[in-house]
């Protein structure tokens, strides 16, 4: 019948926007990048962050007000900075009209202060958790999980980011000052309407909202400005379900450093680095070393341009990649330890499921024991069409991937991750060890599957 058809076709279009078939606007490179401001610590008070959900008005545009959501501000949100170790109370306040939650992506806390949708704040509520810093240095980020909202309040623009440092990150010597030559890049894709507006029920795709303007920390047509030395980047596709294949339009090689959760074990040499939907990459850049300056760019597996680069003659050989950076190693108990909780990613729009099922608040899904290590297997099960990524992610938790079909995953997966990318009909181990109890989600990162129950909740004690 008709109706069929037209279904079909609407499926099709909804799955091909995986392909990214969608593609981006060139950067014309017309504005320097916004730096997210680190967020002041309260140091009279026991509470040392405040952080504020709000919606606003922001000048994406030249002279045009789009409406936006944003913490502490009207779009995205502040860097927030912490220390190993160190006991920390943050205090959250939402003062949007809607419920939402403040999720602590990578973070690992207990689940109840962890933020996922059994979180919720009420307009007006407030919560203050404390927590002690008990991970190693990466670069985590923040947003909102109410249930069924999470994509559109971020598309709106809740997101901000989250550094961990320790001794050690601050001992390597790497390029580390913030904003000059260490350098955070949301990377989110929107569209806007004819009034430049981010109209989220008309730009929604259920299988993934895919937009045609890329935004780096909110910024329209971005440029980065940086001296001849290397510069750290920490890229996050903060994206609703696009990914990003980065590379420099040169074909130059960069030092990955770091994967979600902490430092590699040895800086890995790229070409080109794939994200998708919440992964995070540090990446450092020789600036020095780099022949071709001009007209410089990190662009995207298509060839659009992302970020264009003005390099400056300024020189500042200060700071390195050591060898060594970590010191992380699977080790065998891990690698032969049976697999006890499997995965099975299935569907597409909103007929996405976690072992058939969706997410069903009144369910425990798994239980672990708080600081034992399980293997998990996560299966992409391909539906008719071919099936798609499904970015998979746990909450709480930092991991370590084993194997991708039973393979070695690549070296530079070869550190903490909390997100991995698994492709149709790939099967990909990962070790497992929660620090804290609670319930947790674990759930596909493409946006709209979260929202449309591809979620499911796992009880730690
Ligand atoms: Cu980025 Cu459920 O989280
Ligand atoms: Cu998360
Ligand atoms: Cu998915």
């Amino acid at each position: 019948s008709k109706d069929m058809k037209d279904m079909d076709q609407d499926k099709m279009k909804g799955h091909e926007s995986h392909s990214n078939v969608v593609s981006l606007n060139n950067s014309t490179g017309v504005n320097e990048v916004n730096i997210p401001a680190e967020l002041k610590r309260n140091n009279k008070d026991e509470v040392v962050y405040t952080v504020r959900a709000q919606k606003g008005k922001t000048e994406i545009f030249d002279g045009v007000q789009t409406n936006t959501y944003g913490y502490n501000g009207s779009f995205l949100g502040p860097m927030i900075r912490l220390e190993k170790g160190e006991t920390v109370k943050i205090r959250t306040i939402n003062e949007l009209d809607e419920d939402t939650t403040f999720h602590w992506h990578g973070l690992e806390v207990s689940g109840e202060k962890d933020g996922g949708p059994q979180s919720i704040l009420k307009p007006g509520e407030e919560n203050t958790f404390e927590f002690k810093v008990n991970q190693e240095a990466a670069t985590l980020w923040f947003h909102p999980h109410p249930h069924g909202k999470a994509a559109e309040q971020v598309y709106n623009g809740l997101a901000g980011l989250v550094y961990i440092e320790d001794d050690h990150s601050k001992s390597l010597g790497l390029p580390n000052d913030y904003g000059k030559n260490d350098f955070p890049l949301i990377f989110q894709d929107r569209i806007f309407d004819d009034k430049k507006q981010l109209n989220y029920s008309a730009a929604m795709n259920t299988d993934g909202t895919i937009g045609d303007t890329l935004l780096i920390n909110g910024t329209l047509n971005p440029k980065l400005t940086v001296n001849k030395e290397k510069v750290r980047l920490r890229l996050l596709n903060g994206s609703n379900a696009r990914n990003y294949t980065f590379k420099l339009n040169t074909g130059d090689s960069f030092l990955q450093i770091a994967t979600d959760g902490g430092f590699l074990n040895e800086p890995v040499s790229l070409k080109e680095i794939t994200l998708t939907p919440s992964e995070r990459a540090e990446i450092v850049v020789d600036f020095s070393k780099i022949k071709e300056v001009n007209d410089l760019a990190l662009i995207n597996e298509d060839r659009s341009v992302l970020l264009p680069f003005v390099v400056t003659d300024q020189s500042g050989e200060t700071s390195m990649v050591p060898k060594k950076l970590n010191d992380l190693s699977l080790e065998d108990k891990e690698m032969d330890l049976p697999v006890t909780k499997k995965v099975e990613l299935f569907g597409m729009m909103d007929m996405v499921t976690i072992n058939g099922k969706k997410f069903d608040p009144e369910r425990i899904d798994f239980t672990q024991k708080q600081g034992v290590t399980e293997v998990w297997e996560i299966y992409n099960k391909p539906d008719m069409m071919g099936g798609m990524i499904h970015p998979f992610h746990i909450h709480g938790a930092q991991f370590k991937v084993l194997s991708r079909d039973e393979k070695k995953p690549p070296e530079n997966e070869q550190g903490w991750k909390d997100s991995i990318s698994v492709k149709p009909d790939e099967t990909v181990k990962i070790a497992v060890q929660f620090k804290h109890k609670g319930i947790y989600m674990f759930h596909c990162h493409i946006l709209e599957h979260e929202d449309n129950g591809m979620m499911g909740q796992i009880k730690v004690e």
